[in-house]
């Protein structure tokens, strides 16, 4: 992900969709049992730098400290080991200009663990509540490449069904995962990308499919020369998005293991959140401007993987030049026709209670 905070200013809409969970999150502390003499733990599990979950988590703060006033309260913000830690505590200590909820409450910590979501995290038994958005679609490993295109979205037949067993491994670990750290009664709202009963998923719900286009530009660079079959190979994400069922299985199914450590389903919906860029487009019109800000949001997340696949014997610098020019001609395609881009969001929210 990209560092220094310029991931909140990049990726507006993601706020919208922590936003929009506020009602379940609000729900949860309202049924979250009490633990007199500890502290309430609240995580934000693949925070990148706070800053999307920020008002999220002031409000959620306000709130537990209603319902538990003599209670502490900890936020233990966590992502991967090469997160940028420092943008987290910029933010959240009011050091970005932005107003922290560390300036409206006394007794709250602020604590960090750089570990992936795929281990363990806190102290079994101590979490209160898991919040988690738009994280964990990233799985823990690519199971294959996928030979013809750049998502699990659009593969199809064996390496299809890579993925989709490498997404249920890996959702049954981090529900295992986090079924151990919960606290008794303890809740898990996860907000997650996700595919929704009509087949929509990010970036796909009736426009422009953006990771079609993704996968039609990079062939261009592989039909002119720019970059080698095995490199257009190497571009797979290693991502997967879980539909409805899929998120539900292990829930549902009395005989998984997830079940049976006492993990169920509290609140389960699809929803789209528009992409804030091309609502903006409707107003202003200016297609240029559009372009230049749309094209960051999608690269904030996807550039990593892109530049991993070049082939380690170019010079940093043409690896560099080639991602530009990957960026710059998506923002060229946009520029000149507009209609249809935009990413919108499709995520499938989930609260998860432990049994008391
Ligand atoms: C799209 S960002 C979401 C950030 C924030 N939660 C939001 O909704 O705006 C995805 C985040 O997930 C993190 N992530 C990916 N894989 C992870 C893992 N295995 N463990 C923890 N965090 C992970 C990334 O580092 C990144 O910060």
């Amino acid at each position: 992900m990209t560092t220094g905070g310029a991931y909140s200013i990049a990726t507006r809409g993601a706020k919208d969709v922590i936003d929009g969970a506020w009602p379940l999150v609000m729900d949860a502390i309202g049924r979250i049992p009490d633990r007199p003499g500890s502290a309430f733990t609240l995580t934000d599990i693949g925070t990148a730098d706070g800053g999307t979950s920020l008002e999220m988590i002031g409000d959620a703060i306000a709130a537990i400290r209603g319902r538990f006033p003599e209670r502490d309260i900890q936020i233990v913000y966590t992502d991967q080991p090469r997160n940028d830690y420092n943008a987290i505590f910029r933010m959240v200590h009011g050091l970005t200009g932005q107003a922290s909820y560390l300036e409206r409450f006394d007794r709250v910590q602020v604590l960090a663990s750089a570990t992936s979501f795929y281990d363990p995290i806190l102290p079994r038994g101590t979490l209160d509540l898991g919040f988690s958005a738009t994280a964990m679609h990233w799985l823990s490993r690519k199971p294959c490449d996928i030979p013809d295109h750049v998502q699990a979205v659009g593969a199809s037949g064996a390496s299809l069904s890579e993925f989709q067993q490498q997404a249920a491994r890996d959702w049954e670990a981090i529900l295992l995962r986090r079924a151990a750290e919960l606290a008794p009664g303890g809740r898990l709202v996860l907000v997650n990308f996700g595919v929704d009963d009509e087949g929509r998923y990010l970036g796909n719900t009736g426009g422009i499919n953006m990771f079609d286009t993704f996968d039609a530009i990079w062939r261009g660079f592989v039909a002119d020369g720019t970059i080698s079959q095995a490199e257009y190979a190497a571009m797979t994400l290693p991502q997967y998005y879980k539909n409805v069922q899929e998120f539900r299985a292990p829930l549902d199914d009395r005989g998984n293991p997830v079940s049976k450590v006492g993990l169920s389903v509290e609140h389960c919906e699809t929803r789209v959140v528009p992409c804030p860029f091309a609502a903006e487009f409707k107003n202003h019109g200016d297609a240029a401007r559009f372009a230049r800000d749309y094209v960051p949001t999608l690269r904030s997340w996807s550039a990593a993987t892109f530049r991993a696949a070049l082939d380690n014997s170019r010079p940093d610098a043409e690896r560099d030049a080639i991602i530009e020019n990957f960026y710059g001609t998506y923002e060229t395609m946009v520029r000149e026709a507009p209609e249809g881009h935009a990413m919108d969001y499709v995520h499938v929210y989930l609260t998860i209670a432990r049994e008391s």
